[in-house]
């Protein structure tokens, strides 16, 4: 028993490791916009502020990734081409603390510079991590389809954002500018660059109305809705 802990231990940091050596990334595939894990300023020069000017500089005192819509990167030259049908997205959620949980959205950005990125490409769904603490590994959907009814062709540009949300709400953004192109003239998917890591679950998100034992508060209660949690799977890995 305490062998095979200690195997899993080293395997995990390992892994960690090789993690950090290889790809400082959020958004594995098809890219991102730049490397945006990185925080400077303090709170106090910013007067609160996520974001500002100081002696002609931008400071982040929180950190970029959490700035709207793209996680203080502006748009980038460097396109990665991304397939007209949808494609894969993958993406390593545990850099930060606080992500045993989080919710992800994936949106798409319309134009060389989106006015904004309010097409979701799909719903959004819940990841449930090994740990509060930063944690290795790689989860990706090999097939995102297009926002419904948006169609695109060959040589369109457009932005991929990629939203998680942590524990008290508060989310990270990251981004990849695209050019639509056939999939064949896209990088290859492999098991190397798409991948799901054992240790990350997935649950959907649901809306259900608040159930209370005073029935004259249902009405109003209903009203909000709520965001229950279902968290398959999770026993099988204690
Ligand atoms: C774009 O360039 C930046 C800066 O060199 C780099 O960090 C990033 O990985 C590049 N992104 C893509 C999608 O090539
Ligand atoms: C801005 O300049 C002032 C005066 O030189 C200095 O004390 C302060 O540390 C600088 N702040 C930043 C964020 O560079
Ligand atoms: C803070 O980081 C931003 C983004 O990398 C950079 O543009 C800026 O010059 C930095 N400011 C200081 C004071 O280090
Ligand atoms: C968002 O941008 C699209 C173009 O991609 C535009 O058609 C739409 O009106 C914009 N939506 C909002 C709410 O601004
Ligand atoms: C897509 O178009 C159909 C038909 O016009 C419409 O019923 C549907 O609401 C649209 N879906 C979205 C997400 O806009
Ligand atoms: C990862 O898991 C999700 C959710 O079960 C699944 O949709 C996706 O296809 C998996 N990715 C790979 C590369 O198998």
């Amino acid at each position: 028993m305490q062998t095979r802990s200690i195997w899993t231990a080293l395997a995990v940091l390992s892994l960690f490791l090789v993690d950090i050596v290889t790809a400082h990334t959020i958004i594995v595939y098809p890219g991102y916009r730049g490397n945006n894990l990185h925080t400077n300023g303090t709170v106090l020069e910013a007067s609160g502020l996520g974001q500002t000017v100081v002696n002609d500089t931008t400071i982040f005192p929180y950190g970029m990734m959490w700035m709207y819509p793209c996680g203080g990167m502006p748009t980038s030259t460097n396109r990665t081409k991304w397939p007209t049908q949808g494609g894969a997205i993958s993406v390593q959620p545990g850099w930060f603390q606080g992500h045993q949980t989080a919710f992800f959205y994936f949106n798409l950005g319309l134009g060389a510079t989106p006015p904004n990125m309010s097409h979701p490409m799909l719903p959004p769904f819940q990841i449930i991590g090994p740990s509060a603490d930063p944690y290795p590994g790689t989860f990706c959907l090999p097939q995102v389809p297009l926002p419904a009814n948006i169609t695109v062709k060959v040589g369109d540009l457009a932005t991929i954002q990629v939203v998680e949300t942590a524990k008290h709400g508060a989310a990270l953004y990251n981004c990849v500018d695209i050019e639509f192109a056939e999939p064949e003239d896209c990088v290859e998917v492999t098991t190397d660059n798409c991948f799901n890591s054992s240790d990350i679950q997935f649950a959907n998100v649901y809306t259900a109305a608040l159930t209370t034992s005073d029935a004259s508060s249902m009405t109003a209660s209903s009203l909000f809705a709520l965001v229950p949690l279902v968290v398959l799977g999770l026993w099988s890995l204690i």
